[in-house]
């Protein structure tokens, strides 16, 4: 284990020593498979380097994951010289995409001065519609980032111990996209400095398995898709627009105080009180767009009939169904595989007819991101 990993504070990893000899590896590719994830506590807000204001916590998805090839070729470079990126996301040219990955790889360079020695080739592909309006900023961002941290263990023979490399991969997903950090890890992951959360950091996420009960390991999420619309307002806007928001303090408290609620909830199969900050956090979300100034709306009259009709079936059957949301207007219903049936029955009956085109995905918690051998 290099010291780096010992101390992987802010900086940490900003050091010039990863550079490559001229001969070495002239040309290569990894690739890497990561998912999705939800935050049932919501990360809002943020300062500095992509550092989190509060605390947050996140299943990891298993159908909705993106797949990300990176092919290298080693280049002349000049002292001058910047990244040399061409980026096709499922298949095509994606200018947008491939300006923001361009920067995020440009803003680096202090970490890994070796991305300017190479030209690189990436494909993206989500499992998810692209239409669907799922966010996809976690799963594109988790897996570029294992992605160059298996090129960092393939040049430089580094990060051999695996909860090394998945810490790095947290550190450098963060960097481009906050929730992306925690998408590297199994079944449920934390992020954000918390006192209940041994090793946590607001550098990195960690894994938040070993103590997760079983029937949570198992939870599934209905993606109910209200709209597949791109959102008005973006989430770095979102966030931006915390760092005056008159709630601000009183919600960043608040979210460290729901995670000191809700992690012997997780341990202990409590999903009553799962269910119940669940529901709060994605409301609380949502009530903090709708009190920034300026205020803004991501939820659609379907969304809250969907609402409605979960919190009416919950309390007509008794049955542990929950829904979160994430900064968009579509619905994840989360229960417990034991009662997927009777709760697919009643989402088919009275849910997918009020999607967009009744389209749906059936999700659930997942193992984690897979490198995939070539
Ligand atoms: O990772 P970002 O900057 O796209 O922010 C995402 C924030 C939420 O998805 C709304 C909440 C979260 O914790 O994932």
């Amino acid at each position: 284990m290099n010291e780096l990993y010992l101390h992987p504070m802010s900086g940490a990893y900003s050091n010039a020593k990863l550079v490559l000899n001229t001969s070495d590896h002239p040309q290569g590719s990894v690739t890497w498979k990561s998912p999705s994830n939800l935050a049932i506590i919501k990360y809002w807000g943020k300062h500095g380097r992509q550092l989190p204001r509060n605390p947050s916590i996140s299943m990891t998805l298993n159908a909705a994951h993106t797949t990300t090839t990176i092919h290298y070729r080693r280049r002349e470079m000049t002292a001058s010289e910047g990244i040399s990126l061409e980026l096709l996301f499922e298949g095509k040219p994606a200018p947008k995409f491939a300006e923001r990955i361009q920067g995020f790889l440009g803003s680096i360079t202090d970490i890994y001065p070796f991305l300017r020695q190479l030209h690189l080739t990436i494909h993206s592909d989500n499992s998810f519609p692209h239409s669907s309006g799922i966010a996809s900023s976690a799963s594109a961002m988790s897996a570029l980032a294992l992605c160059l941290c298996s090129l960092e263990r393939h040049f430089f023979d580094t990060l051999q111990d695996k909860s090394e490399f998945l810490t790095k991969a947290s550190y450098i997903a963060r960097l481009a996209s906050g929730s992306a950090s925690r998408s590297v890890y199994p079944y449920m992951s934390a992020w954000g400095k918390h006192g209940d959360v041994p090793g946590s950091s607001d550098d990195y996420a960690v894994p938040f398995a070993e103590l997760l009960h079983a029937s949570f390991k198992t939870m599934r999420n209905a993606i109910l898709i209200v709209s597949s619309g791109t959102k008005t307002v973006s989430s770095s806007a979102g966030h931006e627009l915390m760092e005056t928001h008159p709630y601000a303090s009183t919600r960043y408290a608040q979210a460290g105080q729901r995670m000191s609620q809700l992690l012997p909830a997780l341990q202990h199969g409590d999903w009553a009180t799962f269910g119940q900050i669940a529901e709060n956090e994605a409301l609380t979300l949502h009530a903090l767009m709708m009190a920034s100034n300026p205020s803004y709306i991501l939820m659609k009259p379907a969304s809250l009939e969907l609402i409605d009709l979960i919190r009416g079936f919950r309390a007509d059957s008794g049955l542990p169904v929950y829904f979160s949301l994430d900064a968009g207007p579509n619905l994840h219903v989360l229960y417990p595989d034991e009662h997927a049936m009777e709760i697919e029955a009643f989402l088919q009956s009275s849910c997918i007819p009020k999607c967009e085109d009744g389209v749906w995905i059936s999700d659930k918690c997942g193992t984690g991101p897979e490198e995939i051998l070539g």
